[in-house]
């Protein structure tokens, strides 16, 4: 059974991506599993720490998973037209050390998708990253695209995604990108 990872980029309880990331869990194909992760216990990346101590053990878990799984979601906020510093940091830690991201990143299927509030549902945030995912070596799917505007109409009161277009929209997507990554990954 392929396993995905789900990262949501924002650490608020009430974070919309965080919503969009467990409706897609939920919308995921049987024979498929996302398992949500958020960022908290994550520090800002220092060397210095990492000299010292190594990475701490929520990178190093988190490294694991990836490692182990068949293709990884990225739900970006967007901050500033671009790229939310929250997410960026996890992400430079789980790169590190170099030599050790082929093993993690290496041709691993990565899809983005995100929500906000206003009109343009983090369609810039989600284009900041694609070097950096060129960089990790990852392998991203353009098969659909998710971008989530008006997020906070989207949602009811119980976080479930009352627009049945989006959900329509949603399902389709991680269908998607479940098939893109178990015909890349086989049967991680
Ligand atoms: C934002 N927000 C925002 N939204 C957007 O569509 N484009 C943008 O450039 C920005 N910039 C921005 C900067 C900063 C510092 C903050 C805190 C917020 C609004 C953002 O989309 C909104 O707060 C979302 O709700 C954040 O995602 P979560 O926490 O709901 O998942």
């Amino acid at each position: 059974m392929p396993t995905l990872i789900g990262i949501s980029g924002s650490l608020r309880r009430g974070s919309l991506n965080t919503l969009l990331l467990r409706a897609a869990a939920e919308a995921t194909p049987s024979g498929t599993t996302l398992t949500v992760v958020t960022l908290h216990g994550i520090p800002l990346y220092d060397g210095d720490l990492e000299a010292e101590s190594g990475p701490p053990e929520a990178v190093t878990r988190l490294k694991e998973q990836l490692a182990g799984s068949a293709g990884f979601l990225l739900v970006t906020p967007e901050y500033n037209n671009s790229i939310p510093g929250v997410l960026k940091n996890a992400v430079d830690w789980l790169s590190r050390p170099g030599a050790d991201m082929p093993r993690v990143f290496g041709g691993k299927p990565v899809a983005l998708m995100g929500a906000s509030p206003g009109p343009a549902g983090t369609l810039l945030s989600q284009t900041a990253w694609l070097p950096v995912l060129r960089t990790l070596g990852t392998v991203p799917w353009f098969g659909g695209r998710m971008m989530v505007g008006k997020a906070s109409e989207v949602f009811d009161g119980d976080g479930k995604i009352k627009d049945t277009a989006v959900r329509g929209q949603l399902e389709k997507f991680v269908s998607g990108f479940a098939q893109f990554a178990e015909r890349l990954q086989g049967g991680r």
